[in-house]
């Protein structure tokens, strides 16, 4: 039986990938399934939360029973529903795969490859959402006790991979930091993960290959075990 052990807290995942449009017909993307981010959603359900599910684009996933899901097409979509539904939140996850950049132009018809003007190409940087989320909560205006993010990282799981996971945990400054080592059939559009769980206090759990569902309940241990070092006076 899975533990009750999240009940009655609200927590806020994001999943799957933006698509940043070029014109009606076009965007960039990613190739983000969404799968992590729902499996997130399901157990911590299961688990007691109450859940609110920011969905990007995904694969063609089941809506998990028991949460409520809303959608957001781009990362500036995202990032307003991020920051209103965290609101109240005692867990914030980004697990979406957010792109960096986004089309400066949106033009209103479909780009002909023999239209110089605008450049479709000419990007711009989209906002880091989950960085704004930690400064929010930085400024007061926050009260989430937990904020995760997510790294995808290429190379060796245990020594360039978890190097770049802990340099990106020092600059994003949140909580915890799931690091996944992607490429070679790893986390992309497939169904396991493997990787590291990177704490702010400095613990390092790795998290063995295994099923995404399984790298959830690993999550929300940690998740858990904040609660209860925090309730501790
Ligand atoms: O720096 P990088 O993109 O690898 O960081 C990944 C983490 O930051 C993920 O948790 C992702 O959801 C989040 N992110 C974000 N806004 C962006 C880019 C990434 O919140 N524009």
């Amino acid at each position: 039986a899975l533990p009750h052990d999240l009940e009655g807290r609200r927590v806020v995942i994001s999943a799957g990938g933006t698509r940043e449009p070029m014109d009606p017909v076009r965007y960039l993307g990613n190739r983000s399934s969404g799968r992590q981010g729902y499996a997130l959603a399901r157990v911590a359900a299961h688990r007691g939360a109450h859940v609110t599910l920011v969905s990007a684009h995904t694969a063609d996933l089941v809506e998990p029973s028991g949460v409520r899901v809303v959608h957001a097409g781009t990362a500036e979509r995202m990032r307003s529903l991020m920051l209103a539904e965290s609101e109240g939140a005692d867990v914030v996850v980004m697990a979406a795969a957010v792109a960096d950049f986004r089309p400066v132009d949106r033009p209103d018809h479909k780009v002909k490859k023999t239209d110089r003007d605008p450049d479709p190409l000419q990007l711009t940087r989209n906002p880091d959402i989950l960085a704004e989320l930690v400064e929010t909560r930085e400024a007061g205006r926050l009260d989430a006790e937990v904020i995760v993010g997510f790294a995808a990282e290429t190379g060796d799981p245990d020594t360039t991979v978890l190097e770049h996971g802990r340099t990106k945990l020092t600059r994003k400054r949140c909580d915890l930091l799931v690091v996944n080592a992607v490429g070679d059939g790893a986390a992309f559009e497939v169904e396991d993960n493997a990787g590291w769980l990177l704490g702010a206090d400095g613990v390092e759990h790795p998290i063995p290959h295994g099923s995404k569902s399984h790298l959830a309940s690993a999550l929300w241990d940690a998740v858990s075990g904040q609660f209860a070092r925090n309730e501790t006076p």
